[in-house]
């Protein structure tokens, strides 16, 4: 199969998806150290960035949430990173978080078949195990407006042996779970459109319909669990999101504790 960095893959993408603001440019590039870090050095160079897609077919140096790294082999997964420019203070801005989870989460339901599932905050998992990731991060932007850079990573076509012992247990692919291989440039492009419809409902206001796919996706809320964040670990019940996508954690003491960024673990009941 082969993949990007070739003008035909943009057609392919564009057959899928013709965005207004998501995509209007789309470049290709063979290895990246991490597509989020390019995205922002490509940002410098643009009067107006928002909506530039920068894709490649391996990174060198893959980042992923609270430090860690992302496995990044060429020619089998998908790493991206779309830049936006939210109109919206960096709190509010993290829903951007959440539409892109729905948008992944459903691209892969609807292309794959399979049983794709959001854990709070962008976790996307297939029987309980981890097949994307979202590494969403901010910074000013020249005119005062903050630059987004949402960067995403699926595990694709990527086989067993391909992740570390230390991930091995908690992370899949969507060929793993299926037995099939998939062409990456047509889930992206799915990706994508949904990623754009989102985005155009948050512009203008309508935040309700993106909390309810979120809702309707997600394998969080309603579960026993326990959240590792800067400020320690807490236990309680997921009792929702707020209009922010930040979680909101039913304590034993009857308090709700609001969590912006951590690591949800789900507890067995
Ligand atoms: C996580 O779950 O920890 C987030 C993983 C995010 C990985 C993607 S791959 C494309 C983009 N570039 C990176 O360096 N990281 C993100």
């Amino acid at each position: 199969m082969r993949f990007i960095a070739d003008e035909k893959s943009a057609e392919k993408i564009k057959d899928v998806f013709k965005g207004e603001i998501i995509g209007r440019e789309i470049i290709f590039f063979e290895s990246v150290t991490s597509t989020n870090d390019r995205a922002f050095e490509i940002a410098r160079q643009r009067e107006n960035p928002e909506g530039i897609v920068v894709i490649a077919d391996t990174q060198t140096r893959g980042r992923g949430r609270l430090g860690r790294r992302w496995i990044s082999p060429p020619g089998v997964n998908l790493y991206f990173t779309v830049l936006l420019k939210p109109p919206f203070s960096p709190k509010e801005s993290f829903i951007l978080t959440s539409a892109s989870a729905v948008a992944a989460a459903t691209a892969i339901r609807e292309y794959t078949g399979l049983d794709a599932r959001i854990k709070w905050p962008n976790d996307i998992l297939i029987n309980n195990r981890k097949s994307c990731g979202i590494l969403t991060e901010m910074k000013s932007g020249r005119d005062g407006i903050n630059l987004m850079a949402v960067g995403i990573g699926i595990n694709v076509n990527m086989l067993p042996d391909a992740f570390t012992d230390d991930i091995k247990p908690f992370t899949t692919s969507l060929k793993i779970e299926s037995g099939l291989s998939f062409d990456r440039d047509k889930l992206l492009g799915q990706i994508l459109a949904g990623l754009e419809n989102a985005y155009k409902n948050l512009l203008t206001g309508n935040k309700r319909a993106l909390i309810n796919d979120w809702l309707r996706l997600n394998c969080t809320i309603g579960n026993k669990i326990s959240v590792r964040s800067r400020a320690g670990i807490i236990s309680g019940i997921a009792a929702g999101i707020n209009d922010n996508g930040e979680l909101l954690v039913g304590l034993s003491s009857g308090k709700i504790e609001r969590v912006r960024a951590g690591d949800v673990t789900i507890l067995k009941n």
